[in-house]
């Protein structure tokens, strides 16, 4: 089991939907490899209702492409969500037969579409499914469960809410500083990540505990881990334009032309993946890329009419970059 040898305090980079694909995780292996990958957040129901009722090809599945990844971006978890424990085990086989070193339980997401099915950030609201959903995914592979959590769902209540996880033994949980209520719009409260090590500590000391919210550095990574005594530090939006973050790089300490090729670089990478991704959904990535230089802004604006790489580099040669 990949977690128990990982160095502390470790760095995983953050599973963000349509963010962390196979294009990006590929860059980032190449530039400075976290020690953990995670995937984005996939559907076990979406799973099994397009192979086994769909009898989609898992060639054609965009699904299934979302559980593709390379031979260097090990080790690498696989992120699922659902409210029904038969579909967690289905899942949870499937990705311990295509080769991932972990399966991640997301019951933290607050977006709408997937409470409303009773799974992420709802789960908080619902310990006695929660515990169903992580046994049904400790069950049915050798797979070590993980999950990905939030402090709290209206307020903080984590001396309720953590010993539930901690006592189905997860190899780790992940806990994203801040309540569901509270979406991103306040600062990540770090305060509560000693509260929580203080409540491992008292429970479960086997589990690992990985902090996430903020983390704008590496260095700033090692602090937090220092002063709240976690295992990992998980960063996200930090990653964005940023693949060198695990390398130890501030966005800053990259020069504009090497930044530039590495977005041509991912975008030749998006337009490997297949099923197709639409190009739009790479926009995000440009603006994180082209920004904090003379003349960022213009530039930003042109490349956002792009819609092919072909496209984005003639942008690029257009303007002497
Ligand atoms: C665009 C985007 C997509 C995200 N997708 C997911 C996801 O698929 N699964 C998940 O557990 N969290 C997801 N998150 C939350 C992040 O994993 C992370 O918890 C959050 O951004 C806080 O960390 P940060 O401040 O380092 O970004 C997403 C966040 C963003 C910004």
């Amino acid at each position: 089991m990949f977690w128990k040898n990982l160095k502390k305090p470790f760095f995983a980079m953050a599973p963000m939907k349509d963010v962390t694909d196979w294009a990006f995780r590929a860059l980032v292996a190449k530039r400075g490899a976290p020690n953990v990958f995670w995937t984005e957040f996939i559907s076990a129901d979406g799973l099994y209702h397009t192979r086994e009722i769909k009898k989609i090809s898992d060639d054609e599945n965009p699904l299934m492409r979302d559980l593709r990844f390379s031979d260097d971006e090990h080790p690498i978890v696989a992120q699922i969500f659902s409210s029904k424990p038969e579909m967690i085990s289905y899942a949870t086989k499937l990705v311990a037969q295509l080769g991932f070193e972990g399966v991640d339980l997301n019951m933290g997401c607050p977006d709408r579409s997937i409470e409303k099915q009773g799974a992420g950030a709802a789960l908080i609201k619902n310990p006695a499914l929660a515990v169903e959903l992580i046994r049904a995914a400790k069950e049915v592979s050798g797979l070590p469960v993980s999950v990905k959590t939030r402090v709290g769902y209206h307020k903080e209540t984590l001396d309720e809410w953590l010993p539930v996880i901690l006592e189905e033994a997860p190899a780790a949980i992940t806990l994203h500083l801040r309540t569901r209520k509270e979406l991103s719009l306040v600062p990540a409260n770090w305060k509560l990540m000693k509260k929580a090590v203080e409540i491992r500590k008292r429970v479960n000391p086997n589990v690992l505990l990985i902090g996430n919210g903020d983390v704008e550095s590496m260095a700033e990574g090692e602090r937090l881990a220092t002063d709240t005594c976690c295992d990992g530090i998980m960063i996200g939006r930090a990653a964005f334009g940023n693949p060198w973050i695990f390398a130890g790089r501030k966005s800053d300490d990259t020069p504009l032309a090497e930044k530039l090729t590495a977005l041509v670089e991912l975008a030749q990478n998006f337009e490997k993946i297949s099923p197709p991704k639409n190009f739009s959904i790479l926009k995000k990535h440009i603006k994180a890329f082209v920004t904090g230089f003379s003349g960022a802004a213009a530039l930003r604006a042109k490349l956002m009419e792009s819609n092919s790489t072909t496209d984005l580099e003639r942008i690029l040669r257009r303007n002497s970059l």
